[in-house]
């Protein structure tokens, strides 16, 4: 048993599948190289200390015994409720600090509260030397998210603890896939996604329309397949000209936004050889499929309709340990 570690999981990019995903379409998702990081110290007394500055929590104190009861600050819910849910399911009462460290802004849509979820999970169980397979952290982190927002399919809890390229259906499947060296480019349209909010609007849109929801997904589910051979053995293009199909019915689904369409029409004008949103959409990020050749010219364009360039790698490794 360790008196502190550090662990870290990396945040995600959905590639295709998003919200089909939520009623069991399958999905694919990929790990970014930005990490979460959270350290962990026992302390003597009786208190969770949560030390989360870049989302505005320098230092929250509560007693153990009432972690994940009650109002909790937004920014420490998902670290409080894995906590209570952790220590419940071991009978532990020890005092701890936790602080979280993120190299990616909350904004992007990349998944940070999931990040969380799987390296304190991890840590957690380095700290107190409790043995727990990658779906035990899964089901432990997933029932954290269902806990707090209420909604999610976990395939950016997957993402996290597996790292790499996913493929994944919700309560089925979480398989790796290989996938080429595809360059993507990511560009953040500067309003952050409401989640939960979409994936309700989906579901509403699905209560009054359910015939053609099931249309659009059945669509997605096809996209996907796709895609996931082009990832494994595609070229550039039959990828690109994938996104533009998973975004057409990602419009139809009502998700897309004014900003997320300017931003697809530039990489467009940019050479992309396609482009969609990635994630709940409403805002957070796009991602398209680009030649190196295009890379700066599509920098330009994404720049030019008030969009940024995200620089990210992805098939990042999934959680792991970065000190004891
Ligand atoms: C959000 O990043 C992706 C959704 O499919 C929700 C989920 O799968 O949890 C919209």
């Amino acid at each position: 048993m360790a008196e502190r570690v550090t662990a870290s999981a990396p945040g995600k990019l959905m590639l295709f599948g998003e919200h089909a995903v939520v009623y069991g379409v399958p999905c694919l998702v990929t790990a970014v190289d930005r990490r979460m990081k959270v350290s962990l110290e026992r302390r003597r007394d009786k208190k969770l200390v949560i030390k989360a500055k870049q989302v505005g929590l320098p230092y929250y104190v509560r007693n153990i015994k009432e972690a994940g009861k009650g109002e909790t600050p937004k920014p420490a819910r998902f670290t409080e409720k894995l906590v209570a849910n952790f220590y419940e399911q071991y009978g532990l009462s020890n005092g701890l600090e936790v602080t979280t460290d993120c190299q990616f802004s909350d904004k992007y849509g990349f998944g940070a509260s999931a990040a969380v979820t799987a390296a304190l999970g991890y840590g957690l169980s380095q700290l107190y030397g409790i043995k727990q397979t990658k779906e035990d952290l899964f089901n432990l982190g997933y029932r954290t998210v269902i806990g707090v927002q209420g909604v999610g399919s976990g395939f950016d809890v997957a993402a996290a603890i597996w790292g790499g390229t996913i493929y994944y259906i919700k309560g089925k499947k979480i398989e790796s896939i290989k996938c080429k060296d595809h360059l993507l480019a990511v560009g953040y349209t500067g309003v952050k996604a409401d989640t939960p909010a979409l994936v309700r609007q989906v579901a509403e849109l699905r209560r009054q329309e359910p015939l053609r929801v099931a249309g659009i997904f059945s669509q997605i589910k096809e996209v996907v397949e796709e895609a996931r051979v082009v990832l494994e053995k595609g070229t550039g293009r039959s990828l690109g000209r994938l996104m533009e199909r998973n975004q057409r019915l990602l419009r139809e689904l009502g998700v897309s936004s004014q900003k997320i369409e300017d931003l697809i029409e530039a990489c467009g004008r940019g050479g992309a050889w396609g482009a969609k949103l990635s994630g709940a959409g409403g805002g957070d990020c796009i991602i398209a499929s680009v030649a190196e050749e295009s890379g700066d010219r599509i920098r330009g364009e994404i720049t030019q309709a008030g969009g940024g360039m995200v620089k990210v790698g992805y098939q990042a490794e999934g959680v792991r340990l970065e000190s004891e």
